[in-house]
């Protein structure tokens, strides 16, 4: 991952934990109730992909394990992992395209009700994303994959040439030579693999994305309704189509890019299908992105805007995320896609301890407030989940007190101490596993492997029972620590 040239280390602490008093007038624990939302505690666990799904996309014991763990710690919501809504080959992500994921994913629901005692809401991300290749050697993408066009010919200055004359010609090439004569979408093909766009729209099946994506959405929605969810999170952040629909960088001519108001078109046409698919009790939220951080992106301003419109469509929270992009992915090796999580814009949606003078906790919560008061100033009282990099009760405290969020949006602290929020409550708080923002489990997250993390993955490995990872190295799930 991409780290900020200042390299400054910053530490995780436990902050000033709180005594019963404390804890019983403290935002944190207290309920929260909007439209459908109902929460027992303010903490929020976001979606995190596990890598634990069969190929097929279906529900493992693994899967099952890694949220009833969690749900043990009784978290006031878990949003499961972004969930594909085709069905279509997707390599080992959850998947809930067809109804014969249904009954997997119940078994899942079943297990985080019991764990929690009923405590826990939980909710699902649903997700669409556009195809994406791996990386090719050059000369195989020059010879078999670049469409030769005219623009080729007259930069070269070989008219009439053939498209096998032009290939010969370019496979000839150095890069800055290449870069000249592709253009920008061509070279980054060539030197990141290619990837579908939403601007794509001489492709019959991206520029029919408006007319099939509330549907998609929609039989989701009503699959994860049908498995026992309290409700469905709207994926529209990062990398992935629907947040592409809410880019700046979206400039479909058809009503659905350009400006803010038609690049929001379709996520609020899919939001209202989903919510008029769904029972009246069953929640709708999105997640969206504060600040994309890519040259040409969205800002906050264009946030605020999204989140004053979801709002008065009806959603039921909205949760802000940042960054997370393709655009300045580092290039991946031949054989290897880009991630979205290696370029800067990644390094400002999961931020590691390795830092600059902003530090890695709290960098979004800015942006966030911006997004809160704009909704807040139109007359809507739609709870926002703030999230990065919160770790303690003090800051998550402070966070909600100040009005940066509603809810704690709390992802790498709970994977590395499921148990941090019953200790605060039971006056255990010394005993915090604090997550050091290493990023080792990203980096597993990266390269498709079980997700884990580095404080708790080695220890009892010889407990009985216990799923460990392919290799037999790791435990999939934290320890019971509910003795310390
Ligand atoms: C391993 C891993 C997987 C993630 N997967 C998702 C995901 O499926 N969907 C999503 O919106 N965010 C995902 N995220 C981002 C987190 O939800 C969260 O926004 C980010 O880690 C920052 O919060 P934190 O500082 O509390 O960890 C993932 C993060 C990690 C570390
Ligand atoms: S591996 Fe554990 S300690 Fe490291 S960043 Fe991930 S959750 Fe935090």
């Amino acid at each position: 991952m991409w780290k900020p040239p200042e390299k400054i280390r910053f530490e995780s602490t436990l902050g000033h934990l709180p005594d019963r008093q404390a804890l019983e007038a403290s935002k944190l624990f207290s309920s929260l109730s909007y439209q459908r939302l109902q929460l027992q505690n303010r903490s929020w666990l976001p979606a995190m992909v596990p890598w634990r799904a069969t190929n097929g996309g279906e529900v493992t014991p693994e899967v099952v394990d890694w949220y009833g763990r969690f749900a043990r710690g009784k978290p006031g919501a878990i949003v499961v992992e972004a969930t594909g809504i085709r069905d279509v080959p997707s390599g080992p992500l959850l998947r809930i395209g067809h109804d014969r994921y249904t009954d997997g994913l119940r078994s899942l629901v079943d297990r985080v009700r019991q764990e929690s005692g009923g405590e826990t809401r939980l909710f699902i991300q649903i997700i669409d994303f556009l195809s994406i290749r791996r990386r090719i050697k050059a000369e195989k993408y020059l010879e078999r994959f670049l469409v030769i066009t005219d623009q080729h010919r007259q930069i070269l200055k070989l008219a009439g040439a053939s498209d096998a004359e032009i290939r010969q010609v370019l496979m000839t090439l150095e890069s800055e030579d290449l870069k000249r004569v592709l253009d920008e979408r061509e070279y980054k093909a060539l030197t990141h693999g290619a990837r579908e766009m939403v601007n794509d729209t001489h492709l019959p099946h991206i520029a029919d994305l408006p007319q099939v994506l509330p549907q998609l959405f929609a039989d989701a929605a009503l699959r994860a309704q049908e498995a026992g969810f309290d409700g469905v999170e709207l994926h529209y952040a990062h990398a992935y189509t629907m947040a592409s629909f809410l880019s700046a960088t979206n400039d479909r001519h058809d009503g659905y890019g350009g400006k803010r108001h038609d690049r929001i078109r379709l996520p609020l046409e899919v939001f209202a299908r989903v919510r008029n698919t769904v029972s009246e009790d069953f929640v709708v939220g999105a997640r969206f992105l504060t600040d994309e951080i890519i040259d040409g992106g969205s800002r906050a301003d264009d946030a605020s805007y999204f989140g004053v419109e979801f709002a008065r469509a009806g959603m039921d929270f909205l949760s802000l995320s940042r960054g997370g992009k393709f655009d300045d992915a580092k290039r991946p090796k031949v054989g290897a896609s880009a991630y979205p999580y290696t370029g800067p814009s990644g390094y400002e949606c999961m931020p590691q301890f390795i830092s600059d003078a902003s530090g890695p906790f709290g960098r979004n919560f800015a942006d966030t407030a911006q997004v809160r008061n704009a909704v807040r100033d139109e007359g809507f009282e739609t709870p926002v989940v703030v999230a990065g990099g919160i770790h303690n009760f003090e800051m998550a405290e402070a966070a909600l007190s100040s009005g940066e969020g509603d809810i704690a949006g709390v992802a790498r602290q709970y994977l590395a101490d499921p148990d941090w929020l019953l200790k605060l409550k039971s006056g255990r708080g010394k005993s915090i596993r604090l997550c050091e923002y290493t990023n080792y489990c990203e980096g597993l997250d990266q390269n498709h492997k079980q997700v884990t993390c580095k404080l708790w993955d080695r220890t009892e490995l010889d407990e009985p029972e216990i799923l460990k990872s392919h290799d037999g190295k790791r435990r999939l799930v934290a320890p019971d620590w509910s003795a310390e």
